[in-house]
């Protein structure tokens, strides 16, 4: 499967059959992970791996009755670590680029999942605190994104997304009189189609 074939083909799923990951399967999704880039390349996050099904259990607890999280064999909890970015970039690191590197890490390990042929659901409504808590996480570390990984059991319908032409604005902004000269895709015209 090639890198859109994965982009196109991950979707949200929220049923797993009750079939294990493999330990192969699970470490290219962890190293998938490990590749994502990172502010300064800090990669100021950690990823705490629960394949315990009691464990999965108790944490899909925290999370606001999602209970289809219990059924995945493997959950991905991805932890900002907002002291080891701060370390090197101050508030800006602290605020945002360690969530941004455990985001983009989340990022990577669902599209490596997809391209296993595996499923998954980016969670990201939970009770922090809880989580952290259960979890026994360092203090400061901050769950931004729980990921259950298995296989899927359902058929999800897929959903639309907005128009390029909606979701894109270039800057400057492209004349009808301009088109054709400086614009994204290369001078044809507007990339967006908008
Ligand atoms: C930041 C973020 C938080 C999300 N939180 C949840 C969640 O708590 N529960 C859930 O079932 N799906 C959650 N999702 C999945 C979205 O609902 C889903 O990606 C979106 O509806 C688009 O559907 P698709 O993933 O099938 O393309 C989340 C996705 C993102 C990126």
């Amino acid at each position: 499967m090639t890198l859109f074939e994965a982009i196109h083909a991950r979707q949200s799923v929220r049923a797993y059959q009750d079939k294990p990951v493999s330990a192969e399967q699970l470490n290219a999704i962890l190293a998938a992970a490990n590749q994502s880039p990172s502010a300064g390349n800090v990669q100021a996050y950690e990823i705490v791996l629960l394949r315990d099904r009691g464990l999965i259990g108790a944490l899909a607890g925290h999370t606001f009755n999602q209970a289809f999280i219990a059924q995945a064999p493997v959950v991905l909890v991805f932890c900002a670590d907002p002291a080891r970015s701060g370390a090197k970039y101050g508030a800006a690191g602290e605020q945002l680029f360690c969530v941004q590197d455990a985001t983009i890490a989340t990022a990577y390990a669902q599209l490596a999942a997809t391209s296993l042929g595996l499923a998954t659901c980016w969670v990201g409504a939970f009770e922090e605190q809880r989580v952290a808590s259960f979890l026994g996480l360092r203090a400061g570390l901050r769950p931004v994104a729980i990921l259950p990984i298995g296989w899927s059991a359902e058929t999800p319908p897929r959903l639309p997304r907005r128009d390029l032409g909606d979701l894109v604005r270039e800057f400057p902004p492209v004349t009808a009189a301009a088109s054709g000269s400086h614009t994204a895709d290369g001078g044809s015209g507007s990339v967006a189609g908008g």
